[in-house]
């Protein structure tokens, strides 16, 4: 399975959600996503704000409204070199135009605005289904680095790469390096979304990066849920791998608010945590990590808990929670220790995955109800970044790929 498998799935489920969606006014498409009555419209924030996200439709001319009401510009301003080329009709905005990168240059960057020291997710595309082949890197801020490999005419998915970090300075490098004479580096898109610097993902603030990272929405009939759901726009996926096919779970959902008010929080969106897969008395459930991207690394796990299910009020519902076969908690209760409706979060953030790791959630002997699951997101955690370095130009300093310099400009 290459890297990027998992969301390069997402984004054709993705493609394949919205033109339906497309038609349907925000306030019907909460209710298509959710079964909800009408009602409860007021109550979701249809905050069309977008404070702080950067959306760039590389290769584009024109500054536009998506149907997640995100708005696109084109890439003037954010970098200064290549050419803009619009392949591809059969797609849509924003990934039918890219810039694409022909020039005797050993690295092609944009520059996003930051605060120093904030989280941001930072999120590219590339897509370029009918032309050349093409292979090259990926650089974001010289720490995190990526081999992009594309052939001509056989890829109608796009592939997407997204990056968890503190921004160091007033600016977040993206950078895209050709690896031979004949290479053309491209770019669909890009995307910068704040995060919550003083509650989310807190071990960014030592200077580690999370990439590679994925959402899980367990019980939910909603394909992926992204903005504005969740103001961060980060995309929950309910199609969970890994999950042991025998075992018998049971989807339950619920339209009362549920509080997701911790500090240190990753501020899982309330909708995802509103929706949950329960086990039955004396069930264990396992998941196991066959389904990652990258192996032998060290992951960040969290694991999103919140009791919904009615049932939960008179019955008890007790657990324990095992990784790679080893208990990390005991007697999770989470309706005791929250509260019904309330949100609760277990996080690991140095936990080395291969392809026969699994997590296990089993039912204390006592228990009268099996274990519930929530939310689950994964991220592959680098280790501390050094500080970025600059060479005297202020350019991003030496490039992490292996490159095959041709002739500097
Ligand atoms: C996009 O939406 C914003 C906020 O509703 C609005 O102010 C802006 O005019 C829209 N832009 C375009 C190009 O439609
Ligand atoms: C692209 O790569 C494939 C597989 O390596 C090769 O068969 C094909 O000839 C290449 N096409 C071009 C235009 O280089
Ligand atoms: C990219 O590919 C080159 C050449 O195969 C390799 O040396 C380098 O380690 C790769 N970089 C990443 C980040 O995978
Ligand atoms: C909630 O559960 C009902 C009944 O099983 C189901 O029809 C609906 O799709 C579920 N809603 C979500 C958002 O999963
Ligand atoms: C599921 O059950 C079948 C039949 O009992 C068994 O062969 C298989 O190994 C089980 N799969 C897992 C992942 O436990
Ligand atoms: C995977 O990791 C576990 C410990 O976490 C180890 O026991 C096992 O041997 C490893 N398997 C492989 C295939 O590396
Ligand atoms: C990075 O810079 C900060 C502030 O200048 C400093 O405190 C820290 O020790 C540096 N870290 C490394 C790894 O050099």
């Amino acid at each position: 399975m290459t890297r990027t498998s998992w969301i390069s799935t997402l984004l054709r489920d993705r493609t394949l959600q919205l033109p339906g969606l497309r038609r349907m006014s925000p306030c019907l498409q909460i209710i298509v996503a959710v079964i909800m009555p009408l009602v409860l419209c007021v109550y979701v924030p249809l905050t069309r704000a977008q404070p702080g996200f950067v959306s760039i439709d590389c290769g584009s001319s024109t500054t536009y409204n998506d149907t997640n009401g995100i708005t696109w510009v084109p890439d003037t301003g954010y970098t200064f070199t290549g050419r803009n080329y619009a392949p591809n009709p059969k797609t849509t905005n924003p990934l039918d135009s890219l810039r694409y990168f022909p020039e005797n240059r050993d690295k092609n960057c944009y520059v996003l605005p930051a605060t120093p020291n904030n989280f941001y997710m930072v999120r590219v595309s590339f897509l370029y289904p009918d032309f050349l082949n093409s292979s090259f890197c990926l650089e974001m801020e010289a720490q995190l680095a990526a081999n992009i490999t594309f052939q001509a005419n056989s890829l109608t998915i796009p592939q997407v790469y997204e990056a968890y970090l503190s921004a160091t300075s007033d600016t977040i490098y993206v950078c895209l390096a050709r690896s031979t004479t004949t290479d053309v580096p491209f770019i669909s898109s890009l995307e910068l979304r704040p995060l919550d610097t003083n509650n989310m993902y807190q071990i960014l603030a030592q200077g580690n990066y999370l990439y590679n990272d994925y959402h899980a929405n367990f019980g939910s009939a909603t394909p992926l849920i992204r903005y504005p759901y969740d103001p961060y726009d980060r995309t929950w996926q309910n199609n969970i791998p890994g999950v042991n096919p025998n075992s018998t779970q049971l989807a339950i959902n619920t339209t009362s608010s549920v509080v997701v008010d911790f500090n240190h929080w990753n501020k899982v969106p309330e909708i995802v945590m509103q929706t949950a897969d329960s086990w039955p008395k004396g069930e264990s459930v396992t998941i196991t990590t066959s389904f990652l991207p990258d192996y032998n690394k060290n992951y960040y796990i969290a694991f999103d808990f919140a009791e919904i299910s009615p049932q939960a009020e008179s019955q008890s519902r007790i657990f324990s929670l095992a990784l790679n076969g080893k208990t990390v908690w005991n007697s999770i209760n989470v309706a005791l220790d929250r509260g019904m409706y309330m949100a609760d979060e277990y996080y690991f953030d140095d936990i080395m995955l291969n392809s026969t790791g699994s997590f296990e959630l089993s039912a204390d002997p006592t228990s009268q109800l099996g274990p519930i699951l929530n939310a689950l997101e994964l991220f592959v955690l680098t280790d501390p970044a050094p500080n970025r370095t600059f060479p005297t130009d202020g350019k991003p300093s030496p490039p992490l790929c292996t490159l095959q310099i041709v002739r500097r400009d």
